[in-house]
């Protein structure tokens, strides 16, 4: 858990793209991570966390979630989430479900690559 008192887009990407380092992709061989902003500001991260049983994979997204809900924040005002491709990663079908779960429909989620934060979005826009 990182704190910040005014976390913003570039140290979302930036505690993304530190976390997506540590992914275990076995299988799939592609690293993602991600970093969710809670409302007092605390940032939460995450990898995906592969498994031979594929299906039971953890992403990036949904694992940066679960340790701002495990540590009692309540909403994701902010979520960046980095993968190795050219353009921009957007997040499964699974976690856009998670995301309207825990965040207003306008909050800015941050597309990046490699290079940086590509496009911002937001789960209405996803859905
Ligand atoms: N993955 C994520 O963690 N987040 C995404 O937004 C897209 C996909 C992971 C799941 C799997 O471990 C690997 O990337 C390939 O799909």
């Amino acid at each position: 858990m990182y704190k910040h008192k005014s976390a913003d887009k570039k140290k979302l990407f930036l505690l993304a793209k530190k976390v997506q380092k540590n992914a275990y992709a076995a299988y799939s061989n592609f690293y993602v991570g991600a970093a969710a902003q809670a409302e007092d500001g605390s940032i939460f991260v995450g990898c995906n966390v592969e498994n031979a049983a594929y299906g039971v994979t953890q992403c990036a997204e949904r694992a940066a979630i679960s340790a701002l809900i495990a540590a009692g924040k309540k909403k994701v005002i902010a979520l960046a989430v980095v993968g190795s491709v050219p353009d921009f990663l957007t997040p499964c079908g699974a976690c856009r479900q998670w995301l309207r779960e825990f965040m207003l429909p306008q909050a800015p989620i941050y597309l990046c690559n490699d290079a940086g934060v590509q496009k911002t979005s937001s789960i209405a826009e996803l859905l």
